[in-house]
């Protein structure tokens, strides 16, 4: 059984002041044991997340990081700096990553590769812009994007680490939500994918997150398709009252 897996992605929000906010508005509310709810701040909070958040099942995550270890990279963070800070998850190639900042497929590969090994769990975004979907290549784009940021990886490095959340570009902070259809067919030709790539027992066991104008109106209608293991929510995950009624859906 997969446990789905809700995340919030804070992007470039919140204040340290405002995360100690969020996380003790948190601490009255309910949190449901059928979901892994997770975190995802800026590094500025990624600390004071992970004092906060020790004693509870909450997960929490990085929005990126560079592949190195260490060096001379101004402005760059590395993964043991992460892993020294108690942290699980880490985006890589979100579509803010890809498009404005121009990171590649062949950069987001050494990101997965440096994340797994020194065991940080990474969220691998992919996901088509309005475009490409119009001209119906939707499938093509994330099938060029996965093959390419998975190059190399094998099975038995990806095991009960890799989750991947397909985020179409045209879905993020406009309202506008894929059908929860179209969102359990591209999930489902993902992990029909990865069954290609690898066996099919683990194309199973990968959690696969629909995001992109998630609400705590429509999560549970996402949430009950067959392909769709979870929520990666900028927008309404930045309130405490919503972020709870996110990771409490009603099935
Ligand atoms: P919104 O939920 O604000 O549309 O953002 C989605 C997203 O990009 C999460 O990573």
């Amino acid at each position: 059984m997969r446990k789905p897996l809700i995340a919030g992605n804070w992007k470039m929000n919140m204040t340290d002041a405002e995360t100690k906010k969020f996380l003790d508005n948190l601490k009255s509310l309910e949190i449901s044991d059928n979901v892994e709810a997770c975190i995802i701040s800026p590094f500025t909070s990624l600390k004071t997340l992970n004092e906060l958040l020790k004693d509870t099942d909450i997960s929490t995550g990085a929005q990126n990081m560079y592949y190195e270890d260490s060096g001379a990279f101004t402005g760059e963070i590395s993964p043991n700096m992460l892993k020294d800070l108690g942290i699980d998850y880490v985006i890589i190639g979100h579509s803010e990553r890809r498009t404005i900042f121009k990171e590649d497929d062949e950069l987001l590969n050494k990101k997965i590769i440096a994340a797994l090994s020194h065991n940080l769990k990474p969220i691998l975004c992919c996901g088509e812009n309005l475009e490409q979907r119009e001209n119906k290549i939707q499938e093509k784009v994330v099938e060029n994007q996965i093959r390419s940021d998975l190059k190399g990886i094998t099975e038995k490095e990806l095991y009960s680490k890799l989750v991947i959340a397909y985020e179409p570009i045209w879905a993020i902070g406009t309202g506008k939500t894929a059908s929860s259809d179209d969102a359990q067919s591209m999930c489902k030709f993902i992990r029909n994918l990865l069954t290609e790539m690898y066996s099919e027992e683990f194309a199973h066991s990968v959690r696969i997150q629909y995001g992109g104008s998630v609400k705590p109106e429509n999560v549970a209608e996402i949430m009950s398709k067959d392909d769709i293991d979870g929520a990666l929510v900028g927008g309404a995950s930045l309130d405490t009252e919503s972020f709870s009624k996110l990771i409490n859906y009603e099935k």
